[in-house]
């Protein structure tokens, strides 16, 4: 093709970018990316109007809790907003010292290390611990942070079906026998609310010898004695070698944590880029995750409550015959098959002040198009009827 002076050709990224399916689709239907005007709880504004929150993932509901916002407003006042560095240089505080030794205790390990977000700690916890030569054999429905993670570590890969014990002991049989390899999956799935097998699952992996790195954002503060997670919910805590999560969803505030031996924390600390090349958590958000840890320990009440109101929602959503996807977990689901059908229900919620995020393919598998909805401890009795509510009538549209 012959191009004049003044036509140049279209930048080929350019090019794709203006031309990429998925990107016209979401300008179609806009599902992402809403700005709340105000937030209260689980009361929010969206386009002048009230809403409740119901894809939150501030589980316990403690990001307006008293003690959570003034240690956060008393750290900024002592240490300023910011580390002002990684960790590895002139970014180390006493604050995360003290923080890490707390959640190390309340885990039931030797060390910590917190990052500045879940999704750097859980590329981390991976890309630190394997390397070229080794297996990784991961949870087909493992989170994006997870298979970055083992990109970076340039690993081969190997998927298993979904929480399938069976078919991750035919992958481990059909691999090199001599090969290190590492068993990487999550407590709770995100988007399914399925709890991990863990117990069979680690059986396999501890069979075929594998280091394991498991991912608990979605079970900790959820699952386990007083919210310790999925491990403890299942009594392993002697049988996993890494143990990551987020500070973001239970414990209200935004950073991660790499939780395991002194030795192995030590490994991290000095071998992984994004510790060392990322600035560290910052003095409101550690503040904010300790006094959250010390309420989970302290206020029994946010978990029961959490779990009172995640039975009552189930119960409502299978009333109306809605599929969860089989969900086990506050992270419930409402799996309906396809975009022009989230897109419709999505709206009717909102139009009846309930909030959801839609999740459409690529997202999720082609037909499992989806609601995510999570409910929290701080939603109401009176919240729980009106989003009852708004599900019959968005169930009754369908
Ligand atoms: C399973 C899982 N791991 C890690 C992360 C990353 O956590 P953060 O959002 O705190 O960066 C998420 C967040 O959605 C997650 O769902």
């Amino acid at each position: 093709m012959v191009f004049s002076l003044f036509q140049k050709p279209k930048k080929p990224i350019l090019a794709r970018c203006h031309d990429d399916q998925a990107t016209k689709m979401r300008l179609k239907y806009a599902p992402y990316y809403h700005a709340m005007q105000s937030q209260c709880g689980t009361d929010v504004t969206l386009g002048g109007r009230p809403a409740i929150m119901l894809a939150s993932n501030d589980y316990l509901g403690l990001s307006f809790h008293p003690k959570v916002t003034e240690a956060a407003c008393a750290a900024l006042r002592k240490w300023g907003t910011s580390s002002t560095g990684a960790r590895i240089s002139n970014g180390s505080r006493a604050y995360h010292i003290e923080f890490e030794e707390k959640l190390a205790a309340f885990l039931g390990r030797e060390a910590c290390h917190v990052h500045s977000a879940g999704y750097l700690s859980c590329v981390s916890a991976v890309a630190s611990f394997a390397q070229k030569g080794d297996i990784i054999l991961a949870d087909k429905n493992n989170h994006s942070c997870l298979w970055d993670g083992a990109r970076l570590s340039h690993a081969q890969v190997e998927r298993f079906s979904h929480n399938n014990t069976a078919d991750l002991a035919d992958l481990a049989a059909s691999l090199p026998a001599n090969a290190p390899k590492m068993f990487v999956a999550e407590g709770v799935y995100s988007m399914e609310g399925h709890i991990a097998a863990l117990p069979a699952l680690l059986d396999v992996a501890d069979q075929y010898n594998c280091f394991n790195v498991i991912d608990d954002a979605h079970g900790f503060g959820v699952l386990g004695r007083e919210g310790r997670g999925t491990v403890d919910h299942f009594g392993l805590n002697d049988r996993v070698d890494v143990l990551c999560g987020s500070l973001s969803k239970s414990l209200s505030s935004t950073g991660g944590f790499v939780a395991a031996s002194r030795d192995l924390i030590e490994y991290l600390r000095t071998n992984s880029k994004q510790t060392i090349f990322s600035a560290a958590l910052s003095p409101a958000q550690t503040a904010a995750a300790q006094a959250a840890l010390d309420v989970l320990q302290t206020e029994p009440g946010h978990l029961e409550r959490l779990w009172r109101n995640t039975k009552r929602y189930r119960d409502i959503l299978h009333s109306l015959k809605l599929d969860t996807w089989g969900s086990e977990t506050p992270a419930i689901p409402i799996v309906l098959g396809s975009k022009e059908r989230v897109y419709r229900f999505w709206q009717t919620l909102l139009e009846k002040g309930v909030f959801t995020v839609m999740s459409i393919a690529p997202a999720v598998p082609p037909g499992k198009d989806l609601i995510r909805t999570a409910i929290s401890a701080q939603h109401t009795d009176e919240q729980l009827d009106r989003i009852a509510e708004a599900m019959a009538c968005a169930a009754k549209k369908l």
